[in-house]
């Protein structure tokens, strides 16, 4: 039977306070030692961490270490890795590839300023898998989306840009908008509204954004074509191909080349944000793994196998306005040695054709394992996934959008179920909206750990 078919059971809400309550205690007796460091911490370091994505209530979980599929906490907890760095890790914890790699760069000296080999190496090999043209590098996730929305506009001469309603694409002015808003605050379907995500973000920055939903290019068109009357043609659609922070939302049949069949008849220029996407969920992407081609890709995360490095890819025509010195693409630590050498033997010794059937065979299992409890408790929601990325969605209809995630996702459930996690050995992602990041030296027996946990709970609920 499908979700669609079936009626799930009716969760007792005094039932998940009385668990969360439960796990939260057992959590914080578990984790003594994270409260005692937090308390150091937060002294000089703002919240106790790094960025505000880490803090946490009543104190985050710091780490220790972290080796293959496995974490271990400053208690010395050890924890199946699934949160892998919010999708960095795709090829786990100090991978010996990776590790010796780095550990010979560090001893030929680790900035220049000035490119290496390897810097050249790594663009022939992202240019083979994304078939794009050209490649330049960043340090992170935001200054690719921030770089490559400057390219675009260059490009162009435009400024207005589009982008998906609940989609994250970093923290810089341009894209911190229409994210993570109430519900009731998300404006009409065909002129949803361009918030600032959180404060010190100019409204007047915000406008220049134009959110459009997720898997309606009708809406999509509608928006394009009204902007161009008001004289503000866009000059890019950015969008994640499937979209990576709300659980996972796959893109509809045919919805992704609409997209492309849109913007090319416009004259606008498509980017996929495959900060998280691009080579999690395939050699060369969501590109390759959804068949279409945008003008411009963003990598990230996983691209540097653990260290800071992002690559933006154009077509030549694209980065005409780079080398023509009209757009300043820059940046110190652009192309670190350090970043490149790990991307280099990550691209050409571990994320290999093997590697994604390994991790493809391994999703399987863990979606389908979710699935079968959903389906023996009778829970609302559904498990679903791409490659190395996957979730449970607790929602008894299916996530299209940020719409439908807004009015359907049960959040006390999702809290829940990370809290069951850690007190049973799963290190999952933290807050609502995330999903889990298989490495490559994830076995199904670590799988089976999470399907446990996640049983646990759906038998604790329904008793
Ligand atoms: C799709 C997407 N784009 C961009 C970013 C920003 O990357 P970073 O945090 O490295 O700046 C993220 C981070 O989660 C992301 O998920």
């Amino acid at each position: 039977m499908t979700a669609a078919e079936r009626t799930p059971v009716s969760i007792d809400r005094a039932r998940i306070a009385e668990l969360t309550a439960r796990e939260s205690a057992r959590l914080d007796e578990r984790t003594q030692g994270s409260g005692k460091l937090y308390e150091r911490a937060r002294r000089t370091l703002s919240a106790g961490v790094a960025s505000s994505y880490q803090m946490r209530d009543p104190w985050p979980i710091y780490l220790d270490r972290g080796v293959g599929a496995a974490v271990w906490d400053v208690d010395g907890n050890r924890l199946t890795d699934f949160h892998n760095g919010f999708g960095s890790m795709v090829q786990g914890h100090a991978h010996p590839a990776i590790s010796k790699a780095v550990r010979e760069r560090l001893d030929d000296g680790t900035h220049f300023a000035a490119p290496t080999e390897d810097a050249v190496v790594v663009a022939e090999e992202l240019e083979r898998r994304w078939g794009l043209g050209r490649w330049r590098y960043v340090n992170s996730g935001s200054e690719a989306t921030m770089d490559a929305i400057r390219i675009a506009r260059a490009v162009t001469g435009r400024e207005t840009i589009v982008k998906i309603f609940g989609s994250y694409h970093g923290h810089h002015d341009y894209v911190m908008v229409s994210i993570g808003v109430p519900y009731g605050s998300i404006g009409d379907r065909d002129n949803l509204a361009s918030l600032p995500y959180g404060a010190g973000i100019p409204q007047s920055v915000a406008d220049m954004t134009i959110p459009v939903p997720f898997n309606d290019a009708a809406a999509m068109e509608r928006r394009i074509e009204r902007l161009i009357d008001e004289g503000r043609k866009p000059a890019c659609v950015i969008m994640e191909a499937a979209m990576m922070n709300l659980g996972i939302v796959l893109p509809e049949p045919g919805y992704l080349e609409a997209v492309r069949e849109i913007t090319r008849k416009h004259g606008i220029i498509l980017i996929f944000d495959e900060v998280k996407t691009g080579l999690c969920i395939a050699a060369g992407g969501a590109t390759e793994r959804f068949g279409v081609k945008p003008d411009m890709v963003t990598l990230a995360k996983a691209l540097g196998a653990g260290l800071p490095l992002g690559a933006i890819g154009g077509t030549e025509e694209v980065f005409e306005v780079v080398e023509s010195g009209k757009v300043f693409q820059v940046g110190t630590y652009n192309g670190n040695p350090l970043g490149v050498a790990a991307a280099r033997a990550s691209l050409f010794e571990v994320m290999t054709p093997q590697a994604y059937a390994h991790l493809d065979a391994l999703n399987e299992h863990l979606v389908s394992g979710c699935q079968a409890v959903i389906d023996r408790y009778n829970l609302p929601g559904y498990a679903i996934g791409v490659a190395s990325k996957g979730c449970v969605t607790f929602s008894p209809s299916k996530i299209v959008d940020y719409e439908t995630f807004k009015a359907n996702q049960d959040g006390e459930l999702a809290d829940l179920a990370w809290l069951f996690n850690l007190n049973r050995g799963v290190f999952m992602t933290p807050g609502r909206e995330e999903e889990w990041t298989l490495s490559v030296q994830h076995t199904t027996a670590d799988c089976d750990v999470f399907i446990a946990a996640f049983e646990e709970m759906a038998a604790e609920l329904t008793a």
